[in-house]
């Protein structure tokens, strides 16, 4: 029984060094590039795995969702367990990657894709065994985190942090999938469909990105309410479904998340025998993220080859979710919910009485029409 390693970048190369330290053989890794201190591990031929009996589990961590596919598909329908960190891969073929494991008598594993190196999928499938989850929600994105951290303790200006947290490699290739809220759409529609056995998409998530955020907005938000700002995702079980969206969170000072410093992650559980379950780390990085591939694929050596999901759709009732919001903008809108309004120059600052995630995400794109700087939090209730 070996490993192949499909991808030698920061999570690939990572488990790489994990896996062979604790004495397991990874026996190929494919990658485009060339890496000499690999020797013949290295291959550019993907069949050179495919055809290679002894390989039992396959870890993908090439990223993207085009070469990850054709590769992960055929490696299952080759009857190799698959092990994937790629939340773009297993957000958009959740249920063909599923069928296609089941059909081949495999298991797909993919606890680093949400969490990076918390093991909270992992513990999250363990936590609904016997127990009703409720809520998911949590800090899924460093790089956001780490933005907002640095804006709120340090006072500094949102595009300065940004290409700090590039620099330090935790924001994605493409930033926008970290500031405007795709990253996190896609942990949370993952987390969702373990955590509510039903199958959301990353469409279904609605999205409110971050990227409009200015310092004003914390000190306003702290002066008028003693908040301060998170950005969540959260995917709830509602009366008739499952309502799952990405926000800006304005929560009290003394919550777990908003003293969740740097690029760290925090995500929670809410079962109803359990209670809240938090799981707290890091969602990025070399060795963290590597680490949960390599203990997927160690559990899977070790016999746990158990494969679980749900073939059916969620019913997403976005409706069904009712908070109140803070909004500035210039638009000259007057909503007939507002709780509170102020007036500072030409810019009005919200507060609304409780509204549904669906109605005030419709009404946001409006606002943002008349001006795209528009920054919309929900609020946590107390
Ligand atoms: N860009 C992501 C983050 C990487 O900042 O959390 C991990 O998914």
């Amino acid at each position: 029984m070996s490993i192949a390693i499909l991808g030698y970048g920061v999570v690939g190369s990572g488990a790489y060094e994990i896996l062979t330290k604790a004495g397991y053989k990874v026996s190929r890794v494919l990658d485009v590039r060339s890496y000499p201190e690999l020797g013949s591990t290295l291959t550019y031929d993907i069949e050179d795995i495919l055809n290679d009996k002894e390989i039992t589990v396959v870890a993908e961590a090439i990223g993207g969702n085009t070469f990850s596919y054709d590769f992960v598909s055929r490696a299952l329908k080759a009857g190799k367990h698959v092990v994937s960190s790629n939340k773009h891969l297993i957000c958009s073929y959740y249920k063909e990657l599923h069928a296609l494991a089941k059909e081949n008598g495999v298991t797909l594993r993919f606890t680093a894709s949400a969490g990076g190196g918390i093991p909270w999928l992992y513990n999250l499938k363990r936590g609904k065994l016997c127990d009703r989850i409720e809520k998911v929600m949590g800090i899924m994105n460093g790089t956001t985190n780490y933005i907002l951290d640095a804006m709120i303790h340090d006072s500094r200006d949102f595009s300065d942090v940004l290409k700090e947290a590039q620099q330090l490699g935790y924001a994605e290739a493409n930033p926008s999938a970290d500031i405007d809220g795709f990253d996190v759409a896609r942990k949370t529609a993952i987390s969702s469909s373990i955590a509510f056995d039903a199958v959301v998409s990353e469409n279904d998530v609605m999205v409110f990105g971050l990227r409009n955020i200015k310092k004003g907005d914390i000190d306003y938000i702290s002066e008028h309410c003693g908040k301060t700002v998170r950005y969540l995702g959260y995917g709830v079980r509602t009366e008739n479904g499952v309502a799952a969206f990405v926000e800006p969170t304005l929560l009290p000072i003394d919550a777990l998340e908003a003293n969740v410093r740097t690029n760290n992650n925090m995500i929670s559980l809410f079962g109803e025998y359990v209670g809240r379950l938090s799981f707290y780390g890091q969602g990025a990085g070399k060795y963290p993220t590597g680490n949960a591939l390599a203990q997927d694929i160690i559990n899977i050596l070790q016999g746990d080859t158990a494969l679980t999901f749900s073939e059916t759709d969620a019913v997403i009732c976005n409706e069904e979710v009712k908070r109140s919001y803070f909004i500035r903008t210039d638009a000259a809108v007057k909503l007939d919910f507002e709780a509170s309004s102020e007036m500072i120059g030409e810019t009005r600052y919200i507060f609304t009485e409780t509204v549904s995630v669906a109605q005030m995400h419709d009404i946001a794109e409006k606002i943002l029409a008349e001006d795209p700087e528009s920054f919309f939090a929900g609020m946590e209730a107390e």
